[in-house]
């Protein structure tokens, strides 16, 4: 599997390549990429490792932002 169809918001079937594409086009917040893609409205754990406690997702929001 290439790293960008990595799946970082479960809940909405977000993958890592439409996330990096935003951020990428000066998307800079975690606000803002919710805002644009909806990734991390649901459970959250896709946003950072402190709603991730059991270390479920494999990449999170606060990761990707620069
Ligand atoms: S995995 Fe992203 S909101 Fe649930």
């Amino acid at each position: 599997m290439m790293y960008e169809e990595v799946i970082v918001c479960e809940c909405l079937k977000i993958s890592l390549k439409e996330i990096l594409k935003i951020v990428e086009q000066g998307i800079a917040s975690i606000e803002e990429i919710q805002s644009y893609t909806k990734a991390g409205t649901i459970c959250k754990m896709c946003v950072s490792k402190k709603y991730d406690i059991y270390g479920e997702r494999a990449v999170h929001l606060e990761e990707l932002i620069k």
